[in-house]
């Protein structure tokens, strides 16, 4: 059995950061529908776990607008101070960032509702996290959780070097012990988290041609999990080459036709027992 690693195997390095930046971006206009169809609205007090540089905090901090509160809480003070930067500087005065660890961490508050993109797979008890924080929501509490199916990216027609790229990243999280189709089991985590599931969908971009983004979050996420690609012997530093990748990957989609799907952001919501 491969043990999931205890260190949060993507770091918090600038280029990281920089990546998950550009990544909340791509997937903000997916993020904003499923916070909305799981029912947040103005004046709610969210918690957002796990917010990193703070793609949904800034997402909820909009729906609740300024009669409303954004908590966001990360064991890494790095993101958060790239969340809080952003904030102040868009003047989203009602979002706000803690340092936390989730599996110790104790909301000082009663929220209304939860929110937690891509931290749940790296939790290795999620429901006992979720279960706990859970209880500092009001009675009929929104949780919504968000994660990847990485097996869900697409390029067509298929370049052969894509197929690899896209494994590499894959593998990568599998032989570290984490789950890489965490977005479909969603309700099965809601369900023993003790919240009652009430809806799910899946959204990303699609893009055409060299110039998409995709490319762009494709050699981030090699470039963070190089050290993890090598280390278990599914690719080698020459193979990866990881200054000219991105050059490389925009060159299988040099045909406006190319068209590029990255992997599909599932979301789950529901809420507690009211
Ligand atoms: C892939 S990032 C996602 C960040 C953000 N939710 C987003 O979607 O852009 C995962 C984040 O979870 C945080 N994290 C992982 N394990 C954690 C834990 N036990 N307690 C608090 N934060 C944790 C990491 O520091 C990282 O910022």
């Amino acid at each position: 059995m491969i043990e999931q690693a205890t260190e949060y195997i993507l770091g918090a390095q600038p280029p990281e950061l920089a990546r998950l930046d550009a990544q909340s971006r791509h997937y903000a206009p997916a993020t904003r529908d499923a916070l909305l169809q799981a029912g947040l609205r103005p004046g709610m007090r969210v918690l957002d776990i796990g917010c990193g540089t703070g793609g949904v905090s800034l997402v909820a901090a909009d729906i609740v607008g300024p009669t409303g509160e954004v908590v966001g809480v990360d064991a890494a003070p790095a993101p958060l101070e790239v969340a809080r930067r952003a904030a102040e500087a868009t003047g989203r005065y009602q979002a706000r960032f803690e340092v936390g660890d989730l599996e110790t961490w104790e909301p000082a508050e009663a929220y209304d509702a939860l929110t937690g993109r891509l931290v749940a797979m790296y939790l290795p008890d999620a429901a006992a996290v979720l279960r706990r924080l859970s209880r500092s929501l009001v009675a009929g509490g929104i949780v919504v959780l968000q994660e990847f199916s990485m097996s869900s990216a697409l390029q067509r027609p298929e370049s052969p070097e894509f197929r690899v790229w896209n494994s590499w990243f894959i593998e990568a999280f599998r032989a570290s012990g984490l789950p890489t189709d965490f977005g479909l089991e969603l309700n099965d985590l809601l369900v023993r988290s003790g919240v009652v599931p009430e809806g799910a969908v899946a959204a990303a971009p699609v893009e055409s041609g060299a110039d998409a983004t995709g490319y762009q979050l494709l050699a981030g996420i090699i470039r963070t999990l190089m050290p993890a690609i090598i280390a278990h012997g599914i690719a080698t530093e020459e193979e990866i080459d990881i200054e000219s990748f991105e050059r490389r990957a925009r060159e299988t989609g040099a045909d406006p036709r190319t068209t590029l799907m990255i992997p599909l952001l599932c979301s789950a919501w529901g809420r507690t027992p009211g």
